[in-house]
């Protein structure tokens, strides 16, 4: 059976060697996403961090936190996804899903407005995250893998805007 919880601060070595293995067996490879969660922490800024456990491993590990985000010059409330993985071996079972929308549940019931993420489309899609909502923000991330879910139904998409991730993204090899 799958658990999932928050993680805590004791998770943490676990969750770094999680996403190390998770990365490094990924087409896309390791590109720091341990050191990305570590960094998120110490600067405060993992506002949500959840873990899938199956007999009482670590299996998948999920983080949010908070962008800098405006659009038509209002602020919006919008969060970044990411690293999210999962063991190699106990991917293809629905964990990295349930992971991501434990993450939206909350969020939801957070108030967030928006989470912005940069991913491989094929898999985002089925969220509901699409490039045409994150288009219209400005960001060095720009292109077909910048994507984005509306979370709050009242919230209208602006013209153009901007969102920027945490800065401990800004050491992230690949993003
Ligand atoms: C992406 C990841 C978190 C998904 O976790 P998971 O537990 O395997 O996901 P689920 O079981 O919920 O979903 C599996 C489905 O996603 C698909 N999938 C996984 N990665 C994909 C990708 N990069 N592109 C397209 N589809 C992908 C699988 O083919 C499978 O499809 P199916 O439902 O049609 O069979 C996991 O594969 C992982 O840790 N990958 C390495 C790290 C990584 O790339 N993280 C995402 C960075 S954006």
């Amino acid at each position: 059976m799958t658990r999932y919880r928050a993680a805590g601060d004791e998770d943490a070595e676990v969750i770094a060697s999680l996403h190390r293995e998770a990365f490094s067996a990924s087409d896309r490879g390791y590109g720091g996403e341990a050191e990305l969660v570590a960094m998120l922490s110490a600067d405060s800024d993992l506002v949500f961090s959840h873990v899938a456990e199956e007999d009482g491993a670590i299996v998948g590990h999920v983080a949010l936190s908070p962008m800098r985000a405006e659009g038509d010059g209002n602020r919006i409330r919008a969060l970044g996804l990411g690293p999210v993985g999962v063991s190699p071996n106990r991917q293809g079972r629905g964990i990295g899903s349930a992971l991501i929308e434990a993450a939206h549940g909350w969020a939801r019931e957070q108030g967030w407005q928006m989470i912005f993420l940069l991913g491989d489309p094929a898999y985002y899609a089925r969220f509901g995250y699409l490039a045409e909502t994150a288009a219209p923000f400005a960001s060095p991330y720009a292109g077909p893998y910048w994507q984005a879910l509306i979370l709050d139904e009242r919230f209208a998409l602006p013209k153009s805007g901007r969102a920027d991730y945490a800065r401990a993204f800004a050491a992230l090899e690949d993003e």
